[in-house]
């Protein structure tokens, strides 16, 4: 499914309500795609004027056809106006960080819970941006009640994944085109599929009953299957892309509708990256007749990393345009980062990923105060191509 325009008319459906008639173009996928030159010029015109603020990266990218965005939290964006100002300059496509996840929307059986979700959905119609669902299916962030329901076997797990996905595929219709269906699902080590509940309710093939049952519920839905761990050079990322790649390749064999990879991106300067091995198993995915994209970037330093900030930008920087280069000739056109600014990174919130030493990651384009670094030119100069 092509990366698709965005009707700068689009206003997607406030939940609930019933589905309005879209005027002229419709949204068939993420992602805000305008050709260079005079179409996107004659485009601009007609774009709103909320949508005209995005100066930043968002409009750096989509001079290109990119499409760029970034992770979002609701309680933030709902009490923190730089914030907000940041997104309404910088993206042009939003994931919810939290608020897409089972256990943000379905906490109790049956007891759904889209006000959060919605609010950010509402920011996009207002600011004329997308927004790309995380997560349906996924081990983490999944309610005890769910966890518990599983644990009854193959029937009670098909019908709390039918019942979650009919209630949110319907309610998300024609406003979220493009879901990470199935996240995570390969394990860390070993050459096996992760052991999630999911895997244990109802098989391998947990992941194909998911992937189907999104399609029949919303045909027009880019379907993505997103993980990690595979990105760098290391014995246990390179096994990875191979059990990716045979795990792609089963799904496709058993016409199991997909769409895309994608590649979260959570990269470690511990870690070494090499352009042209990760460009050729991007070259065997595409092959496939997969879309990429990038979901999740953001940069891990190690916990030795330089005193001075300009030393350790200048690292941060340089990994961020090799890998956002090499995913870009690639194929991906759309790249979000996993938030915005230092400051409100999970990297910076969560104990096991910190930095510690008082210091907190330099892994995203905006520093603790949301400006922008180094970080942030190496993305523009790779969505540029290189200039
Ligand atoms: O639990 C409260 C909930 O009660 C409340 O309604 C909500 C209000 O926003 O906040 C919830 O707090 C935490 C939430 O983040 C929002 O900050 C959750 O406890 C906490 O578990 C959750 O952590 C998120 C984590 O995924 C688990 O969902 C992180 O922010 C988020 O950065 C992280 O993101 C994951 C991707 O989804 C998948 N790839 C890896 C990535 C990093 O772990």
């Amino acid at each position: 499914m092509p990366e698709v325009f965005l009707n700068p008319n689009f206003s997607p459906r406030p939940w609930g309500a019933p589905a309005l008639a879209r005027r002229g173009l419709l949204l068939a996928g993420s992602g805000l795609v305008l050709a260079g030159g005079r179409r996107a010029q004659a485009q601009d015109q007609r774009l709103p004027e909320a949508m005209r603020a995005m100066t930043g990266l968002g409009e750096v990218a989509r001079a290109r056809g990119i499409s760029f965005g970034a992770a979002m939290l609701t309680q933030l964006l709902q009490r923190d106006p730089a914030y907000e100002a940041a997104f309404a300059t910088e993206a042009a496509v939003i994931v919810p960080e939290w608020e897409g996840k089972f256990a943000a929307l379905q906490p109790e059986e049956g007891r759904f819970d889209t006000a959060p979700l919605d609010a950010q959905l509402h920011w996009a119609q207002q600011r004329g941006r997308t927004l790309r669902g995380h997560a349906l299916i996924w081990h983490e962030s999944l309610p005890g009640w769910a966890e518990r329901a599983l644990a009854e076997g193959r029937d009670r797990a098909l019908g709390v994944m039918a019942a979650h996905f009919d209630r949110v595929l319907n309610h998300a219709r024609g406003q979220i085109r493009d879901w990470d269906v199935v996240n995570e699902p390969i394990a860390t080590a070993g050459d096996r599929l992760r052991d999630t509940p999911w895997l244990r309710a109802l098989g391998p093939d947990y992941i194909d009953i998911a992937l189907r049952m999104a399609r029949e519920r919303d045909p027009t839905l880019r379907l993505v299957l997103n993980e990690y761990g595979f990105e760098e050079e290391v014995p246990e990322a390179l096994l990875k892309r191979q059990q990716l790649l045979a795990l792609l390749r089963g799904l496709l064999e058993r016409k199991v509708p997909l769409d895309a990879l994608g590649i979260q991106g959570h990269l470690h300067l511990s870690r070494p990256f090499n352009a042209a091995s990760f460009a050729g198993f991007l070259a065997e995915v595409r092959a496939l007749g997969l879309q990429v994209l990038v979901t999740e970037l953001d940069i891990r330093e190690t916990w030795d990393a330089p005193q001075e900030i300009a030393a350790r930008d200048a690292l941060v920087a340089e990994r961020t345009y090799a890998f956002v280069s090499t995913a870009l000739e690639g194929g991906a056109r759309t790249v979000l980062s996993w938030g915005l600014s230092d400051r409100n990174s999970w990297l910076a919130s969560t104990p096991a990923v910190a930095m510690g030493q008082g210091r907190v990651h330099r892994g995203l384009p905006l520093d603790d105060h949301g400006q922008r670094k180094p970080m942030w030119q190496a993305l523009a100069r790779a969505f540029r191509g290189g200039s």
